[in-house]
């Protein structure tokens, strides 16, 4: 397994499990299954409403002799109801009390857009606060009180365009470690990467395989399915690996890490075994002509009616 060098000085495996959609009852056997098979990078979130059923396993995983904390690398994030300086250091807390750790590995900020305490998702305009008025570098700062306590080990954004890193980047003083975000060969996004990169900043891609179990409403009617696209399929049938090994390779080749989701054991071995997939530079070609700029996840739930956000503020 291929490791990435974090600007904060840690190492991160490349490719890790993806825990968005992993329903709570399901999500801790598929825990203990993923160590056993090898993953020791988790991508958690706060939002995800299902980390304390994984830390349940991790620490069973570790009790039971399966793999050490220290091999473990735990992600996760904080939500946008938290991001006033004075609330941040508390979700950590109910992140660190729920996956029953002392430290995570890496914490990002989840998205750059702001909600009202107590709201999960915005109903209208007025469930969200502006950046004017809970700025990124407010929490950014509280974020890098828990590094310096330490709660975590390395910081992060997620959902953030080039702009908004290379400003948060300048004026961190804990490094910006990672930007996850969408990526997959429909969106591939070489200019978000080259500019974050550029910045310090390694990329993750979440949504690898177009995250096809998503909830309806973040669902647009006629949308392309990465898993059904015929000369992918047509790839990884010259290298012998489904198409979806032939996403994650592709990730691993361009230098991101990358979080697949699943909850079947042997589509998760399918998906690590991909880390040892070499695509060649024709295949590289051929993936790099599908980029449409197409997202999944195109973040117009943050701006309902009278909300200080537009899909346009948002990736701008
Ligand atoms: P499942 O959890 O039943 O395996 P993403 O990582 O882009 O969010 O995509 C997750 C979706 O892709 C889930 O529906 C997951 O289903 C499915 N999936 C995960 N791995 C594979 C695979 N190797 N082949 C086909 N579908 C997969």
């Amino acid at each position: 397994m291929q490791h990435i060098e974090l600007t904060s000085g840690r190492s991160m495996p490349a490719l890790g499990l993806g825990t968005w959609k992993s329903a709570r009852g399901e999500v801790g056997p598929v825990i203990r299954e993923a160590i056993r098979q090898g993953y020791r990078h988790f991508d958690c979130a706060a939002a995800y409403a299902n980390e304390g059923e994984i830390g349940a396993a991790l620490r069973a995983a570790i009790d039971a002799g399966d793999v050490t904390r220290d091999e473990l690398f735990i992600t996760s994030k904080l939500w946008n109801d938290a991001h006033r300086a004075a609330d941040v250091r508390p979700a950590l807390e109910k992140t660190l009390g729920d996956l029953g750790l002392e430290y995570i590995d890496l914490y990002l900020m989840h998205w750059p857009v702001a909600l009202k305490a107590g709201v999960f998702f915005p109903e209208s305009g007025a469930d969200l606060l502006s950046l004017d008025e809970v700025p990124l570098l407010e929490t950014w700062r509280a974020m890098e009180a828990c590094q310096e306590a330490g709660l975590v080990r390395s910081l992060g954004v997620s959902n953030f365009s080039a702009t908004k890193v290379e400003a948060l980047a300048a004026d961190a003083a804990v490094p910006v470690s990672v930007n996850q975000v969408e990526l997959h060969p429909y969106l591939a996004q070489d200019d978000l990467i080259a500019r974050c990169g550029a910045a310090g900043v390694h990329c993750t891609a979440y949504s690898p395989l177009g995250s096809r179990d998503r909830p309806d409403v973040l669902k647009k009617a006629g949308e392309p399915d990465l898993l059904a696209h015929a000369d992918l399929a047509a790839i990884g049938a010259r290298h012998g690996v489904s198409t979806a090994q032939v996403l994650l390779a592709w990730a691993l080749a361009r230098g991101t890490s990358v979080i697949p989701k699943s909850v079947n054991p042997e589509r998760m071995a399918q998906n690590l075994a991909a880390a040892e997939v070499k695509l060649d530079a024709d295949d590289m070609a051929a993936i790099a002509a599908l980029d449409g700029g197409y997202r999944f996840i195109d973040g117009t739930f943050w701006a309902p009616e009278g909300s200080p956000y537009t899909a346009e503020s948002l990736w701008a």
